[in-house]
């Protein structure tokens, strides 16, 4: 089973990315064959700023190497070293129905919040389909958001299929919902985009600030309390083991156990759970090259992949 799988480079990484998106897809390298590339040119459509972006690569390749990404067992990549993508996204424009972009969620979604509607938008998931068709992948893991797109491209390679003959597989999607949403400092959805994240790689100082901004209710420390409904608790038994957290929930149930205790006992915990990843990625921080020869390395293999499809994807049109 081979497993493809792109992230953007917009903003630094936190809590609720890595227990919804980067442990399972983390995971997958143990089941099966698995590709994951940097998504900078769709970045594009919402990063203007070239600093921005290059800065914004360098975070998720580090961020992923720190947090477990075994380049061996996992092709990882750069999306903009792989530009014979756009010649398949090219290819595949030419079967794809404007009315299938038009009712692309993200889309409207992103034209309604008042992101300028041009062609790189509009035609975002026919590259997305590209990168998925270019190496032959049989699912792709992604969160419930994406799930769209990955039905358009199933739908892009089939039209593809009848009207030229077989040249690509039919993937389908993976959603990665192992774990319940995370919830943020506020307890909405934790999102980069409300501003209530818990970073993973911030400063000891700036990571408890976060953590003591978590919301609660205003019970006295003597009250006994609900975890079930608490915040603190929800981010504490990720990172719990279930003995511990038992054990948490009934000291919550008798009452004599304050916020401000439960928040440093998660915090002792993430920060501890993190510790190696953090050491890791202090380390590779100081070896740019190294980092940058994982992606070229991963960017060949990849290119083998998408070289091979887009060969019988010209000779299936007549370019060949
Ligand atoms: P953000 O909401 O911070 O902008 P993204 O939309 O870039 O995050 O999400 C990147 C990935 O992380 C997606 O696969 C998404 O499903 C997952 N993810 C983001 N926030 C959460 C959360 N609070 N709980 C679980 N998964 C999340
Ligand atoms: N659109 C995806 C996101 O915003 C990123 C992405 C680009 C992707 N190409 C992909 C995901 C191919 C899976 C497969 O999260």
């Amino acid at each position: 089973m081979r497993a493809l799988s792109g992230i953007q480079p917009s903003g630094k990484l936190h809590v609720g990315n890595y227990f919804g998106m980067m442990k399972p897809a983390l995971e997958l390298q143990e089941k099966g064959e698995a590709f994951l590339f940097i998504a900078n040119y769709h970045a594009l459509t919402s990063v203007n700023e070239a600093k921005v972006l290059r800065a914004g690569v360098r975070d998720v390749a580090l961020d992923f190497l720190a947090c477990g990404l075994d380049p061996e067992r996992t092709v990882f990549y750069r999306q903009s070293d792989v530009p014979e993508v756009h010649e398949l996204a090219w290819l595949l424009s030419i079967v794809t129905p404007l009315g299938l972009l038009e009712r692309c969620h993200s889309y409207k979604d992103k034209v309604a919040k008042g992101v300028p509607a041009n062609h790189g938008l509009f035609a975002y998931p026919v590259l997305m389909a590209a990168d998925i068709l270019a190496v032959q992948a049989d699912v792709v893991p992604v969160g419930q958001d994406q799930k769209q797109h990955v039905e358009v491209t199933r739908d892009i390679a089939i039209k593809f299929n009848q009207k030229f003959g077989e040249t690509f597989k039919v993937p389908a999607p993976m959603i990665l919902a192992s774990v319940a949403v995370v919830p943020g400092l506020d307890g909405q959805k934790m999102s980069k985009s409300y501003n209530n994240t818990i970073e993973l790689f911030a400063s000891q100082a700036d990571t408890r600030k976060a953590i003591m901004r978590i919301v609660t209710d205003s019970k006295t420390v003597a009250e006994p309390k609900d975890p079930a409904t608490c915040n603190v608790f929800a981010l504490y038994k990720l990172f719990a083991t279930a003995q511990e957290r038992e054990a948490m929930a009934a000291h919550y149930r008798v009452g004599g156990l304050g916020y401000g205790e439960v928040k440093q006992a998660l915090f002792d915990k993430f920060w501890t759970a993190f510790e190696p990843f953090r050491r890791r990625r202090e380390e590779l921080q100081k070896e740019p090259a190294r980092v940058e020869q994982i992606l070229q390395r991963g960017a060949a293999r990849a290119r083998e992949e998408l070289c091979k499809t887009l060969k019988a994807a010209r000779q299936a049109v007549g370019l060949e």
